[in-house]
């Protein structure tokens, strides 16, 4: 199987595609069609890539084909502003949030999101049926990253629908409707505006504030926040729920991290490891350059598989697909990406995956699961890598 054929995706390959990473790996860097770039698999590869801004660049990476450089950006995209810019204006861009995410920042939400967390899964004991991915991966994230920005509890609901409406495209193969799209867009914009405008006006000690208070456009703070509302939710709700199916298909890692909760963050970064939430993205050359050998002309896309170069033996060595709770560089996967844009988020995004582990792990016995893995469905995009439903069975302790 090629990566070609992963383009078309049956629920097999959506599933588990990492022997065709393998494959990927012994072929070396090459052209494919199906994703417009060169295809980068290893982990010293797909490390080079994300380290060498000064040949990839993380502009006018997406589109199929590639827009040609200097198309002027358009407002109502809502594209994002970090993840799709080079240094400097990248790094002044970051600078306006870095410090809102820092590990000690974040671990200073730490109570407050433990409270959310552990409400969420008590509240499952009273529920008829549960699916974690319904219950508890959809409706945690979009929950706390709304807290963190300072949006206000009323208006939480919309924005969960507005965020996956928005990302439903992104690496996917069935389409939203064009016009229900624009139109989420154009809402989610607008509700966006306005409550910059009302942070400007009289200022709070959040996020939106700093962002409120910057000298960008006012369609590049809408873009921002957005950025930040949607990269934080549908990936870290894929986390989550992968995360628990790993708990419960292994009840030796279940006794293993109750018998020794500080075993907990290893297996947070082995999850994110074995089941990467966003399973690559784009770089663009920008000029003649070479690659595990491989010439790469200026201006071609290349597509870095940071799931593949988590899955790398050379990295890993032989239990590399396995889950292994005393590795001494677990936290060194590519799930977050490397280099510059390493992930805005990814202490937030610890900081859940743990939580929702050590709620598990203290209320609950047993998860069993109610369908086959070999069975689950996982959503349609060869990016973003994540399960549709996990019914599962759960006996509160
Ligand atoms: C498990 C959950 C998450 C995963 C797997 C993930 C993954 C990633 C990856 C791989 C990148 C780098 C893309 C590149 O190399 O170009 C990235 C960037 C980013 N992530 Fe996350 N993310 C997660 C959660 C979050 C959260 C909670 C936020 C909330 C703020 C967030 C905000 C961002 C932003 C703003 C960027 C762009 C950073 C930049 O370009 O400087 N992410 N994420």
């Amino acid at each position: 199987m090629t990566l070609d054929q992963l383009g078309y995706l049956d629920q097999d390959a959506l599933r588990s595609p990492y022997p065709v990473y393998e494959e990927l790996r012994e072929e070396g860097v090459h052209y494919e069609k199906s994703v417009n770039a060169y295809v980068v698999s290893s982990n010293a590869l797909v490390t080079e890539v994300l380290r060498s801004p000064d040949r990839f660049s993380s502009a006018n990476t997406v589109g199929n084909p590639v827009a040609p450089p200097g198309t002027p950006d358009d407002p109502a995209a809502l594209s994002p502003l970090l993840l799709l810019s080079d240094d400097p204006i990248h790094a002044q861009r970051r600078s306006v949030v870095a410090r809102s995410f820092t590990p000690r920042q974040v671990g200073s939400w730490e109570e407050p999101v433990r409270k959310l967390v552990s409400d969420r899964i008590a509240s499952l004991a009273s529920l008829p049926d549960v699916d974690i991915v319904r219950d508890v991966a959809k409706p945690l994230p979009i929950r706390v990253i709304t807290w963190v920005l300072g949006i206000p509890d009323e208006d939480v609901a919309g924005f969960r629908e507005w965020s996956e409406v928005i990302t439903s495209n992104v690496g996917a193969h069935t389409r939203d409707d064009p016009s229900v799209v624009e139109k989420v867009r154009a809402d989610f914009s607008a509700y966006l505006y306005d409550i910059l405008t009302e942070h400007a006006a009289d200022p709070k000690d959040d996020i939106l504030t700093q962002v409120a208070q910057t000298d960008l456009m006012e369609y590049q703070k809408v873009r921002f926040v957005a950025e930040m509302l949607v990269a934080g939710n549908i990936t870290t709700t894929h986390h989550i729920s992968s995360s628990v199916m790993l708990l419960a298909k292994n009840d030796d890692v279940r006794d293993a991290l109750r018998e020794d909760r500080s075993l907990i963050p290893r297996f947070v970064e082995e999850s994110l490891r074995l089941e990467p939430p966003i399973q690559g993205f784009y770089r663009l050359a920008l000029h003649d350059t070479e690659l595990g050998g491989m010439a790469i002309p200026e201006g071609s896309r290349v597509f870095v598989l940071y799931a593949s170069a988590n899955h790398d033996d050379d990295m890993w060595g032989d239990n590399g697909q396995a889950i292994d709770l005393t590795r001494t560089n677990g936290s060194a996967h590519l799930a977050f990406g490397i280099g510059a844009h390493t992930c805005l988020g990814a202490p937030l995004a610890r900081l859940e995956g743990r939580l929702v582990i050590e709620s598990l792990i203290d209320q609950v016995e047993t998860i069993e699961l109610l369908v086959d893995p070999d069975e689950v469905t996982y959503a349609p995009s060869f990016i973003n890598h994540g399960l549709a439903t996990l019914p599962v069975r759960l006996a509160f302790r």
